[in-house]
């Protein structure tokens, strides 16, 4: 990667401008992460940056309350295109509550507050509902509007709906619910240029950040030069790494006595994620539902993503004690676990109804939208056996 300036505004001409109120946050922020820079002696790591920029208090992208979600927002999640998909996923929910006899449902990182609003009503219709629904959410903004959303759609219900400021301390049974979220946690950048790695960091210049690269230390290096080795990686080859996903794992799951966690997520096992031909990473921003890889510009008005290493999931998981007891594609899941008859059933005959409910199924299934590039993973402990959505393609022996 080169080191060149990127100014916060330099976007494309027919890009949305952000308006003034936005600019204001954006240029503190900027200076909250010039200061990070100037104490660290120059350089961030780039977890460090993406940190700040999405949550830095009041001012990151996640902290500060712009729309985010939906059409006026920056990007479209699974449950902000239909409820499908989380009464699809409040199906599997029900499996593993109906196996425990009961038990809890965690949900991390709840965004809006749809998809929860969503599966609590399906799990009140199939009878299953948790003793509570918890909810983790490290934005302020978003716990907000989750709580407007769940009070206003599911008054009956509110009172099951628990916010928690940290991961249960205790052991709990249930199911941990993260639908976009493991994206959305802060990863390394590195380089390799056939013989050295390289940790890609940020700094600051005359135009604002800009990229400098260091030696990488050997906890980075190593895993790199096995990877470079493994995928036979030619000439230059710049990805990402997440080195905090195993103490994030056990911080979110350590205490799940008994149970299920459902990641849905766009990654890959990891032999696709650092594959030779992937040799500029995984890295994707989200600006106005305009898609690109340049996380410098526009810091705290748009979303910066890393696809899902699902091996790394995988292994951590493993580590903690927990098996993988299902692995495939958004749109298997979905299928399997009755995506077709809820649609037949959501159907009234009116044309635009139809045709809507029609084409958000397209978006949620089909390969070239969220179908193939989005995955499920269930992994449990104890004993859990069928689970809706897992019962179809199974993809585990490609992690
Ligand atoms: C891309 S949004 C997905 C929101 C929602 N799950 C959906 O599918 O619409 C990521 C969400 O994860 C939250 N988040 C990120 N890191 C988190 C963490 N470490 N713990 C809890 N929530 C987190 C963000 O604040 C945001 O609500």
């Amino acid at each position: 990667m080169t080191s060149t300036a990127t100014t916060p505004w330099d976007i494309p001409a027919d890009w949305p401008e952000p308006d003034a109120a936005a600019r204001t946050l954006s240029v503190q922020l900027l200076e909250h992460i010039r200061a990070a820079i100037a104490t660290a002696g120059g350089w961030i790591d780039f977890a460090q940056y993406m940190e700040l920029a999405l949550y830095a208090p009041g001012l990151g992208y996640y902290s500060a309350g712009a729309r985010k979600f939906g059409a006026g927002g920056d990007f479209v999640t699974a449950p902000e295109v239909s409820s499908l998909f989380s009464r699809c996923v409040a199906r599997s929910c029900a499996d593993v509550l109906e196996q425990l006899d009961g038990g809890d449902v965690l949900e991390l990182g709840a965004g809006s507050g749809v998809m929860a609003a969503a599966v609590l009503q399906e799990l009140a219709a199939c009878g299953r509902l948790p003793e509570n629904y918890y909810i983790l959410e490290r934005s302020a903004d978003l716990r907000e509007r989750q709580q407007a959303h769940l009070n206003r759609e599911l008054p009956q219900l509110f009172e099951r709906v628990r916010w928690l400021d940290a991961p249960p301390a205790q052991a709990w049974r249930g199911v941990l619910l993260a639908n976009e979220v493991l994206d959305a946690l802060p990863v390394r950048l590195f380089g390799w240029n056939g013989t050295r790695v390289a940790e890609v960091g940020v700094g600051w210049g005359d135009a604002g950040c800009e990229w400098i690269e260091r030696p990488a230390a050997p906890e980075l290096c190593d895993p790199v030069m096995d990877w470079a080795r493994q995928f036979g990686w030619q000439g230059d080859y710049r990805s990402e790494i997440n080195s905090t996903l195993a103490p994030w794992l056990r911080s979110v799951m350590g205490n799940l006595a008994a149970g299920a966690a459902l990641f849905i997520d766009y990654g890959y096992p990891r032999r696709e994620y650092y594959h030779s031909e992937r040799a500029c990473g995984t890295l994707l921003c989200h600006y106005r539902h305009r898609a690109h890889a340049d996380p410098l510009c526009l810091p705290g008005l748009q979303d910066i993503t890393a696809h899902i290493d699902f091996t790394a999931v995988a292994e951590s998981a493993e580590a903690l004690g927990f098996g993988v007891a299902g692995f495939t594609t958004q749109a298997h899941f979905l299928l399997d676990a009755g995506i077709e008859p809820m649609l037949a059933a959501a159907m009234n005959g009116t044309v635009n109804d139809d045709l809507r409910h029609a084409a958000q199924a397209k978006t949620l299934l089909l390969p070239g939208e969220m179908g193939e590039r989005f995955k499920a993973m269930l992994l449990v402990r104890g004993t859990v056996g069928e689970v809706s959505g897992f019962r179809g393609r199974d993809l585990r022996s490609r992690l």
